[in-house]
């Protein structure tokens, strides 16, 4: 892994474990809510067994998780579209992808998440063409996004959900989350402890 990406990567580190320590003090927006290093990883792992190449994320924060996943892409000289609403989360992570020299391969679309995919999938060039996204945003509307996210994801291309386990108060939005997948045909799904709990599920048909 390139030293600048490495460097970012530390820092981000840092300081979301000085968040969850409650050792500063950060409004609740301005709050990383990051993956995990151990699901950064995971994930990179993914994207580069299966050679991603076009990946979606949903909840681009400051961008902590999209320098884990572009880090993979980058070497298939593929390309992130993530979402964020947050214009000052969106600042820290245009500045973090330049630091890390990760920015070519990141197109951020700034706004509310159903409307950016409400649009995005209109467009036919979309329609089973990613081969990885990330949904990790406010959890109240997971299945909305899963459900305009479904088709517009390719055959065997994989949707990994943070935060199925943790946090605790998030539990009972992602159980009625888990429970719908179970009704989707054509789905092979599975619930990993690996950092706040992942769903990976693939896109079998
Ligand atoms: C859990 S954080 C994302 C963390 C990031 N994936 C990471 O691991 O570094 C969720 C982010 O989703 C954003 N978000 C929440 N609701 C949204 C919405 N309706 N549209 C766009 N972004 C949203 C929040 O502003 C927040 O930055």
């Amino acid at each position: 892994m390139k030293d600048s990406i490495c460097n970012v990567l530390d820092e981000l580190e840092e300081q979301s474990s000085l968040e969850k320590s409650r050792k500063i003090n950060v409004l609740p927006e301005n709050r990383m809510l990051a993956i995990t290093k151990e699901t950064g990883e995971l994930l990179n792992m993914i994207l580069r067994l299966k050679k991603v190449k076009n990946m979606l994320e949903i909840g681009t924060s400051v961008g902590y998780s999209t320098i884990w996943c572009a880090e993979a892409i980058s070497e298939q000289s593929g390309k992130i579209i993530t979402v964020e609403h947050n214009p000052a989360k969106i600042r820290r992570a245009k500045k973090n992808f330049l630091n890390a020299g990760i920015q070519e391969t990141i197109q951020i679309k700034e706004g509310n998440a159903i409307d950016i995919l409400n649009e995005l999938s209109k467009q036919e060039e979309y329609r089973n063409f990613f081969d990885f996204v990330l949904i990790d945003a406010d959890k109240e509307n997971v299945i909305k996004y899963f459900d305009l996210i479904l088709p517009m994801v390719s055959i065997k291309g994989i949707i990994v959900t943070d935060n199925m386990l943790y946090p605790e108060k998030y539990r009972e939005d992602m159980k009625k989350f888990s429970d719908y997948l179970k009704t989707i045909p054509g789905l092979q799904t599975i619930t990993s402890k690996i950092g706040n709990g992942e769903e990976i599920t693939i896109k079998l048909k």
